[in-house]
């Protein structure tokens, strides 16, 4: 089987930080969500990787930056470029060439599953489906491809983020398709929003009458499209964090709980972080500092005068808030935030297109 990740698309709902990179590469405790797709897919028994990417020539080079060739997974990647973020149907089909005559595995780039997909790709492996789906019970169905089952638990009907969905039970970005999954992208036309929808393409294949295997997925699924996804990927990874020190912890330092600080870190007298608590390679947390729990902090970051929590900070920043407390807050690279000591209450802001702040 070989598997494919759909890492293209525009990441509209993370703006302002997908105007400089791709989603895909959002760091999850400090490392980029496509890692935790790869690493899945290696760890079913995957090692021929397709990615496909697509938008601007920077973003693709940021991706292959990150992912390389995959050797350090044991993996051999190849990168298909996409012509436009036209849909993740678009998307598979325009990988056709490379899939062959393999069953494969399509996992969204922005995708991140607890549970992972052996089991689920084992028993495809051993059926006459032409497609297994995952699915879970979501609150907001109408945010996602939704799946209609009969009482025997059967797919009956599949429908894209529908204004009227017929069940709560979302489609999980993780797909195990045959070729056969090329016919019915071939008989299928655009959505409303202009897009090839895969899951128009699995309704193709319930219509041909294709058998369809369908799993209730077990443990948290997160796809990681908004900042609070985003940051709920971050508290649930945090959740299994191992505690190790690195870098360097000063006594009058206090650690509490489950933390995590890489090379060349410092956590300085006074500081304190309260886990579970990961910090990158070259960091400082300055005295009168709190760090509280899940927060991740990238490397290279400086943090003083500054109380952080449930936050991710990607790293390369200086932060010194005055004391003021940052929460559930994302932050991306090469940021600044510094206290205005001439005038305390006025606040200056600098702030990209599609920035959010609330004061
Ligand atoms: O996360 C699960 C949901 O993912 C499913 O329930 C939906 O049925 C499915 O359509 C999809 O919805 P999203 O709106 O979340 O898809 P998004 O546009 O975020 O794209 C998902 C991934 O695929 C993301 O990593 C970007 C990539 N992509 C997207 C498009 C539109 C491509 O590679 N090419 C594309 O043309």
């Amino acid at each position: 089987m070989k598997g494919l990740i759909l890492a293209g698309g525009l990441g509209k709902r993370l703006r302002p930080l997908t105007h400089t990179g791709p989603k895909q590469l959002i760091p999850i405790a400090n490392k980029p969500v496509l890692h935790y797709v790869i690493e899945d897919l290696v760890n079913a028994g995957i090692k021929e990787i397709g990615i496909v990417v697509g938008y601007t020539d920077e973003r693709i080079q940021q991706i292959k930056d990150s992912a390389g060739n995959g050797s350090k997974w044991g993996a051999d990647i190849t990168y298909i470029r996409q012509s436009g973020p036209l849909g993740l149907a678009h998307a598979v089909k325009t990988a056709q060439t490379y899939l062959g005559i393999d069953d494969f595995v399509v996992y969204l780039g922005d995708n991140m599953l607890k549970s992972g997909i052996k089991e689920f790709v084992n028993e495809f492996e051993n059926s006459d489906a032409a497609a297994s789906i995952l699915v879970t019970e979501v609150k907001n169905p109408g945010s996602f491809g939704v799946a209609e089952l009969d009482a025997n638990g059967r797919i009956i009907g599949v429908e894209e983020k529908p204004a009227m969905p017929k069940s709560n039970r979302a489609i999980v970005g993780v797909y195990l398709f045959k070729t056969t999954i090329f016919q019915a992208i071939d008989a299928i036309e655009p959505s409303r929003r202009g897009e090839l929808e895969i899951t128009n393409a699995i309704q193709k294949l319930i219509e041909l009458k294709k058998k369809i295997i369908s799993h209730e997925v077990s443990g948290w699924w997160d796809d990681t499209g908004n900042v609070d996804d985003v940051l709920h990927a971050n508290h649930m990874v945090l959740n299994d964090l191992r505690h190790e020190i690195k870098g360097t912890i000063m006594p009058e330092a206090k650690i509490i709980g489950i933390v995590n600080i890489g090379e060349n870190s410092i956590v300085e007298n006074g500081a304190v972080i309260r886990g579970p608590v990961i910090i990158g390679n070259n960091c400082k947390i300055c005295n009168e500092t709190y760090i509280g729990p899940y927060t991740s902090v990238g490397d290279n970051t400086i943090i003083k005068n500054s109380e952080i929590e449930s936050s991710i900070i990607m790293g390369d920043s200086e932060i010194d808030t005055g004391s003021q407390r940052i929460m559930d807050s994302l932050i991306g690279r090469h940021v600044k935030i510094k206290t205005n000591a001439n005038m305390p209450k006025a606040k200056r802001l600098v702030l990209g297109e599609n920035s959010e702040v609330m004061l």
